[in-house]
């Protein structure tokens, strides 16, 4: 069940329903969210169907197609079509994914497309990510040095380096953190699996100089440990990261530096 932030007392509507392409034998069925901010409209779930034989295979390109060819209107956010940048997520058919790397062979039946949940709406399927990207600034995404930097450049041995695969793939889409009922109640507060797992990443990077400095802002009652570890993060990320795993892992070094 998609869990949305609605625009203060309205409740969704259905909305229009757009003629099917003519002369299109293989036709798909499409149930999308929209709402315009400057319309004083209800949001409301617009129906239109998509020429799979004109159209790519992803749920971007269908988006693009409706976009392009039936309604200028639709406003999603997107970039590089590749699963890079990280814009284009939002939720399809109850899970919360990456609408160009989605194929659409993956969903039965109607395509339905909402924003990612629980997340204030800007327009149609873009969600307000100010919120986010505050609680990513604050866990300091940059290298933290004292000593002073070499001639050439910091260096990382080989098993260092490795130790930031699985999180430096993150692309910052906010899939899981839009996916976790600890965030989506105490979002203001608790800093979500992505950020966290970003922490991890600046935390675990033997160059490295300010680890105590980080871990001693994560010591909080709801910055770190409003993770109940439901796994709804490591689920549904589109890049196959694990936040949940990176989370437990700040928890782990916070109890050995007590001991
Ligand atoms: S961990 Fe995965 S789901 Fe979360 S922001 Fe990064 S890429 Fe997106
Ligand atoms: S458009 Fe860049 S991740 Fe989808």
């Amino acid at each position: 069940m998609v869990q949305l932030t609605l625009p203060k007392n309205s409740r969704i509507t259905t909305g229009k329903t757009w003629p099917k392409p003519e002369g299109a034998t293989n036709v798909r069925k499409f149930q999308i969210y929209r709402w315009n901010p400057d319309d004083g409209q209800n949001p409301r779930v617009d129906t239109y169907f998509v020429d799979m034989d004109d159209c790519g295979p992803m749920v971007l390109d269908a988006l693009i197609y409706i976009k392009n060819k039936i309604d200028p209107t639709l406003t999603f956010r997107r970039s590089c079509r590749e699963g890079i940048c990280g814009s284009c997520a939002m939720n399809i058919d109850g899970i919360n994914t990456l609408a160009c790397i989605y194929g659409m062979d993956e969903i039965k039946g109607d395509v339905k497309i909402y924003p990612l949940p629980h997340m204030p709406v800007v327009k149609d399927l873009i969600p307000d990510l100010t919120h986010f990207y505050a609680q990513h600034a604050s866990i300091m995404p940059w290298l933290e040095t004292k000593t002073n930097p070499p001639e050439k450049e910091w260096r990382q041995s080989i098993e260092d380096r490795k130790k930031l695969d699985g999180l430096y793939e993150c692309v910052m889409c906010a899939s899981c953190s839009t996916s976790c009922p600890s965030y989506w109640w105490n979002g203001d507060r608790y800093l979500g699996p992505a950020a966290l797992l970003h922490a991890y990443r600046w935390i675990i990077d033997s160059r490295d100089e300010a680890t105590g400095e980080r871990l001693d802002e994560l010591e909080d009652p709801f910055k770190l440990y409003r993770c109940h570890t439901i796994m709804n993060c490591a689920k549904t990320c589109p890049k196959g990261l694990n936040p949940a795993k990176a989370i437990a892992e700040i928890k782990k070094l916070m109890v050995e530096r007590t001991v």
